[in-house]
C-alpha cells in the first residue's frame, strides 16, 4: 500500500476528492484507523484532554508528543501521520526547529502543526526551508483559551473575519503545506479553501466546504463525555468501533458529514 504524503493531500484536494482525518493516539488505533481509509492520522495535543484528563492541552509536554506520535507511526501503512506541536514547544523559530526535527525523527511524524496567525510565518519559513512540512491551525486555538475566553467560534464579523484570511495567505506564502481550521463560520472556511488553491484546508466546525474533516476519536465514538455540537458520535448507529470509523471516512468522502447541523454561521 502506497504511503500518503503532503504531495498526495495536495493531489488529493486538486482532484477534488475529500480527506478523512482523525485524531489518534497509540497503535492499536491507528491500524484500525488506517485499516479503514483515514487519510491523516492527528497525534493531537488534545490528548492533554481526552487522555489525561487535563481541562485545557497546556499541560502537554513535548514528551508526550514524542512517546505518542512514535506509538501512532509504528505499524501503519497508508495514513499521513501528522503530530501537533505542544504549548510553548514553538514560541520562537529556533526553538520551533528543534522540538520539530524531534517530533519527526523520534515520534516519527511526517508534518508538523502549529496554533497561530502571522506571528508564525518566520517560523514556517524556516521549518520548511529545513524540510519540515508545516500544517497551520486558526481559527479556535484551543492552547489560547485563557486569552480568548473561551472554546467559542471564531472570525464572526468582517473584521475577524478578514484577520483569518489575512493568516491563512501569510502562512500559506510563508511554505504552510496545510491548514486546519477550527470553528469558524462555515461561509468563511469555503471562502479560505478556496483562495489557498494549493494546500488542502482541513475542517473542525468549520462546515462542508473545506477539503477534508477532523475529528477528536473519542468525540466521535462519544466516549469523550462532553461531545462537541460539530461533532457526532458514529458509534451509535454501529455496533463496531471499525464499522463507526469506516462510516466517518465514507461519509467525509461523500460529503455527507459534516452536515448542516455540525456547523456555525
Ligand atoms: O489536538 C487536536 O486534537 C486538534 C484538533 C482539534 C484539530 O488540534
Amino acid at each position: 500500500m502506497t504511503k500518503l504524503s503532503v504531495a498526495s493531500l495536495q493531489a488529493m484536494k486538486r482532484a477534488g476528492e475529500r480527506i478523512a482525518c482523525l485524531t489518534c493516539y497509540d497503535a492499536s488505533f491507528a491500524r484500525l484507523l488506517d485499516e479503514s481509509g483515514i487519510d491523516v492520522l492527528l497525534v493531537g495535543d488534545s490528548l492533554g484532554m481526552v487522555l489525561q484528563g487535563w481541562e485545557t492541552t497546556l499541560k502537554v509536554k513535548l514528551a508526550d508528543m514524542i512517546y505518542h506520535c512514535s506509538h501512532v507511526s509504528r505499524g501503519i501503512e497508508r495514513a499521513l501521520v501528522l503530530g501537533d506541536m505542544p504549548f510553548m514547544s514553538y514560541a520562537s523559530p529556533s526553538q520551533a526547529l528543534h522540538n520539530a526535527a524531534r517530533l519527526m525523527s523520534e515520534g516519527g511524524a511526517q508534518a508538523v502543526k502549529l496554533e497561530g496567525g502571522a506571528w508564525l510565518a518566520e517560523t514556517v519559513r524556516l521549518l520548511s526551508e529545513r524540510g519540515v512540512p508545516v500544517c497551520a491551525h486558526l481559527g479556535l486555538l484551543p492552547q489560547s483559551i485563557h486569552k480568548l475566553g473561551g472554546y467559542r467560534v471564531q472570525g464572526r464579523g468582517a473584521e475577524a473575519a478578514a484577520q483569518i484570511q489575512e493568516d491563512a495567505r501569510i502562512l500559506k506564502e510563508a511554505g504552510a503545506v496545510m491548514l486546519v481550521l477550527e470553528c469558524v463560520p462555515r461561509t468563511l472556511a469555503a471562502e479560505i479553501t478556496a483562495a489557498l488553491e494549493e494546500i488542502p484546508v482541513i475542517g473542525i466546525g468549520a462546515g462542508s466546504g473545506c477539503d477534508g474533516q477532523v475529528l477528536v476519536l473519542y468525540d466521535m465514538l462519544g466516549i469523550s463525555g462532553k461531545s462537541p455540537k460539530f461533532s457526532k458520535d458514529f458509534l451509535a448507529s454501529h455496533t463496531t468501533i471499525k464499522a463507526a470509523i469506516e462510516d466517518y471516512a465514507r461519509s467525509v468522502k461523500a460529503g455527507e458529514f459534516p452536515a448542516q447541523e455540525h456547523g456555525f454561521d
